[in-house]
């Protein structure tokens, strides 16, 4: 069976997942910036990984642009994993029918150039203005502008099984 991890990762924490995915799976492992001139038909499974930027899932058209029958997708964040979160990226990304998972992230705030930075100030100051917030827009709230990591390899259990389910 030909497996293969691709993944897009700006400061790491999606690096770490495909890696540890990779790994586990004995697949072939693809940055987004190096995957030219690889057919993804050839795969009898594609995992992809991207970081989530304002609810969309980076690299992710990339993959989507070639015929891979079966794939799994997983995206790393921020946010804390709510269903709503899930449900929220499914739609925003029009993943219905794909297997999609979602692995907590962190932040590298202290890297991150000055346009990032700035987004993340403006999410966190209309975060701050919501009366009522719930417990993930809370944690948002305090972490967004901050450097923390929530990564962990017990996180990509659930992908693996549902790997293995496709094999
Ligand atoms: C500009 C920007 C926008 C972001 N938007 C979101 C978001 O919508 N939801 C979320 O959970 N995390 C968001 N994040 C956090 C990243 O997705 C998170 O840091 C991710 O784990 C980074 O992965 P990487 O280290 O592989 O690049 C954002 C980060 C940046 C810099």
């Amino acid at each position: 069976m030909k497996k293969i991890v691709i993944y897009e990762s700006a400061t790491g924490f999606t690096k770490k997942y495909a890696e540890w995915i990779a790994e586990e799976l004995q697949a072939e492992i693809k940055d987004t910036r190096t995957m030219n001139g690889v057919n993804l038909t050839e795969y009898d499974l594609v995992v992809f990984g991207g970081w989530l930027m304002g609810g969309r899932i980076s690299g992710l058209e990339k993959i989507q642009k070639q015929n891979t029958k079966k794939l799994v997708v997983f995206a790393t964040g921020a946010s804390l994993d709510t269903k709503e979160l899930v449900e929220e990226i499914r739609n925003a990304n029009s993943l219905s029918g794909i297997l999609f998972f979602y692995l907590p992230g962190g932040m590298h705030y202290s890297q991150l150039g000055f346009m990032k930075k700035t987004m993340l100030k403006m999410v966190k100051k209309s975060i701050t203005k919501k009366e009522n917030k719930t417990e993930a827009e809370l944690h948002m709230e305090k972490v967004i502008c901050t450097d923390f990591d929530m990564t962990d390899k017990k996180y990509i259990t659930p992908l693996l099984e549902a790997c293995e389910e496709r094999e």
